[in-house]
């Protein structure tokens, strides 16, 4: 057994394990990648001021997001295709974020259903939602999500239109995989990934092959998207699934101060600041640049998160000192998952919590409610003197 101490550590054993097809899906970025590569490298450039001679004694990392306990300000972001790095994935990396303590997000666009989740899991955890133009399947999904106990509703805005990133179309990704040529050469390097996935029956889109008819390929994220999404979606008809869910909503996907107060008019609960992981609009700003000018427009009336680039337990503190309540992680976890399965989940949250612990304690703080700016060293150009219009 490798000795894993880094999310990078988990990548390099991703890509080594999972067919190329779905390696590349986690790993890559739209159009140049320019804003998936800034999402971290505008991590890197803000930096910490270490204090010395406080006691550090007693610690903790835990907190609450839309009001539920979490050991650490951290949730696993929705992924879609998460069963196809490993065999029942979404139920594995359900399991070890159950187990540390941090919610899980269940993609539309996932393998295991809502309910085969529910089923093999004791907390509940949280749905994300796509919205498709079939408005009573919509009905039907956030019933199914309802019933399942699903404790908060994650709305996706950023994604009605899908992002083109190239790999996905050089590799013919799909779920389950087509037995081309190109791909049977690669399986055969990653038999490992084969035997488990023979050996379960989950394989196709579990929350919609079934459920949605009219579609030309079932198992091709492009063809869903393009022909099912609904590209109609406005602040109205995100107001109407706001209504119709009892529990806490989250509006992921906000870039622009605009647009968060937009979310806090609709009544959502919490946004989540994310460019999608540098999946959808390339030359966006990174997520943690975006965030001051969020913070800035409603921080004070609305729960504020972020995720895209985060990789380490300082970035989770950069983000939680900028202000944000909490982070969202999306292939820290999958690298985790693709590399070892549930095991491997566990391992990526041990990290990123284990690093996040330390900085904290190296910056002279206890508790993560004790972090703000006084903490971060942040370049003076750092938001950018940005023009719009
Ligand atoms: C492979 C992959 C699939 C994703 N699928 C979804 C999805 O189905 N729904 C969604 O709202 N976001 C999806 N996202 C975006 C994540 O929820 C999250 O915003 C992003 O991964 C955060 O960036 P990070 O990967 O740098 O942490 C996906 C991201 C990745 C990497």
């Amino acid at each position: 057994m490798p000795v894993v101490t880094t999310i990078e550590d988990l990548r390099q054993l991703h890509a080594r394990r999972v067919p190329r097809m779905f390696y590349d899906y986690a790993d890559s970025g739209s159009w140049t990648e320019q804003t998936y590569r800034e999402n971290t490298e505008d991590f890197r450039q803000i930096r910490l001021r270490q204090r010395v001679a406080v006691d550090m004694s007693g610690r903790s990392t835990a907190t609450t997001m839309v009001g539920q306990e979490v050991a650490m300000p951290v949730a696993l972001a929705p992924v879609g295709l998460t069963g196809m790095q490993h065999a029942d994935g979404e139920i594995k990396a359900a399991r070890a974020a159950e187990r540390f303590g941090v919610p899980f997000t269940l993609s539309t666009m996932s393998i295991c259903s809502i309910e085969d989740v529910a089923a093999h899991t004791d907390v509940p955890f949280w749905f994300q939602l796509y919205t498709m133009k079939d408005e009573d399947y919509v009905t039907r999904l956030i019933q199914r999500a309802r019933d399942a106990k699903c404790s908060a509703l994650v709305i996706t805005l950023d994604l009605q239109i899908l992002g083109q990133r190239h790999k996905d179309l050089k590799n013919g990704l799909s779920a389950p995989p087509k037995l081309t040529p190109k791909t049977l050469l690669n399986l055969a390097t990653k038999w490992g990934w084969g035997i488990e996935m023979l050996s379960t029956r989950r394989r196709g889109f579990g929350n919609i092959v079934g459920h949605v008819s009219g579609i030309t390929d079932p198992s091709s994220l492009m063809a869903w998207t393009n022909e099912q999404f609904d590209p109609t979606l406005d602040w109205d008809k995100v107001k109407k699934i706001r209504d119709a869910w009892d529990g806490p909503v989250i509006l992921k996907g906000i870039l622009d101060a605009e647009d968060a107060k937009a979310a806090l008019n609709v009544g959502a609960d919490a946004i989540v600041v994310s460019n999608h992981g540098g999946r959808q609009l390339d030359g966006a700003l990174s997520s943690i640049r975006a965030l001051p000018s969020i913070l800035d427009a409603v921080g004070d009336r609305i729960e504020v998160h972020l995720d895209s680039g985060i990789r380490s337990g300082q970035d989770i503190l950069k983000a939680v000192a900028m202000g944000a309540k909490g982070t969202w992680i999306g292939r820290a976890f999958v690298y985790g998952l693709g590399a070892m399965g549930q095991q491997g989940v566990t391992r990526a949250l041990e990290i990123l919590h284990k690093e996040l612990d330390v900085s904290m304690a190296l910056c002279g703080r206890r508790r993560v409610q004790e972090l703000d700016r006084d903490v971060l060293l942040i370049p003076r150009d750092f938001e950018g003197n940005w023009q719009t219009g």
